[in-house]
């Protein structure tokens, strides 16, 4: 059987990357976005046919999206396998300019949109006794952050938390929840934080001396989505060059 993956925030960036690879790796790809024009462009990059890929407008901060987008899912391909939480909203303003309203905005985007799709997802997963579940949180979550803010690193930090309390609530179902927690990666996102006078600073304070290769995570959420993973479970896989180690 074709197993299906739903990728949200596929659009653009790591999302894409990730889409990209599970595509080939012979997933059918649910790509999800916002932004519905830019997710159904990039599906159509992908297979203009249609025949594995299926864009939907889905905003991670609406609960009846997230219902709406696991429906269209199961009409078209039949069930779901995979659901990978990476849509995020990434915000850098320093800590005591932030206003309450962007805090809720970016916790509302990033923690309260992978709570809701781990809940509804999940739901369904452990009725069907299998599934797979990967957050992308990042290195902010563990150290506070490095380029991005306060709000955003505090997101993250509570996305490994509630990690861990999905993935012993599924546990029994078949159901493993896993995060990722990438540092700086050489992506379009870190670019616009980081201007290029900036960046040299920003690759001196990684061990490692540059930024992270984005195919490489999709090569990791490709090993946790698949059967074998099973004995892995609300474990958190960090990908940052040694900016923090355990
Ligand atoms: N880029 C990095 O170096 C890095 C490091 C650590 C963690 N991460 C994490 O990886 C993931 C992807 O990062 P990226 O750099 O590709 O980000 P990005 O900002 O380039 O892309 C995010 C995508 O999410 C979509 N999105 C935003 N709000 C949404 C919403 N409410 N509902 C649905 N979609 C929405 C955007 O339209 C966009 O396509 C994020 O979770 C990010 O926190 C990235």
């Amino acid at each position: 059987m074709i197993q299906t993956a739903l990728v949200t925030g596929a659009a653009s960036g790591l999302g894409n990357i990730i889409a990209t690879h599970l595509l080939q790796q012979g997933f059918q790809l649910v790509l999800t976005d916002v932004n519905l024009q830019r997710v159904q462009q990039a599906a159509h990059l992908l297979d203009s046919h249609g025949d594995r890929v299926l864009a939907l407008g889905l905003d991670i901060r609406q609960v009846q999206d997230v219902e709406q987008a696991l429906a269209a899912t199961l009409e078209r391909f039949g069930s779901l396998e995979v659901l990978v939480n990476n849509a995020a909203l990434t915000l850098a303003t320093p800590v005591m300019d932030i206003k309450p309203d962007e805090f809720d905005q970016v916790l509302s985007t990033n923690l309260r949109g992978t709570f809701v799709s781990c809940q509804i997802m999940g739901r369904y997963f452990a009725e069907r006794g299998y599934g797979r579940i990967i957050n992308l949180a990042s290195l902010a979550g563990q150290n506070g952050g490095t380029a991005s803010g306060a709000h955003y690193a505090a997101s993250k930090g509570g996305i490994l938390t509630l990690t861990k309390v999905f993935a012993r609530e599924l546990s029994q179902s078949g159901v493993t929840v896993n995060a990722i927690a990438p540092g700086p990666m050489d992506l379009p996102s870190v670019h616009a934080l980081v201007p290029p006078e900036k960046l040299a600073g920003l690759l001196q304070m990684i061990p490692v001396g540059k930024l992270g290769d984005a195919e490489f995570v999709a090569q990791v959420v490709a090993l946790l989505a698949s059967p074998q993973a099973a004995f892995v479970t609300g474990a958190t896989w960090d990908i940052n060059g040694g900016l923090f180690m355990r």
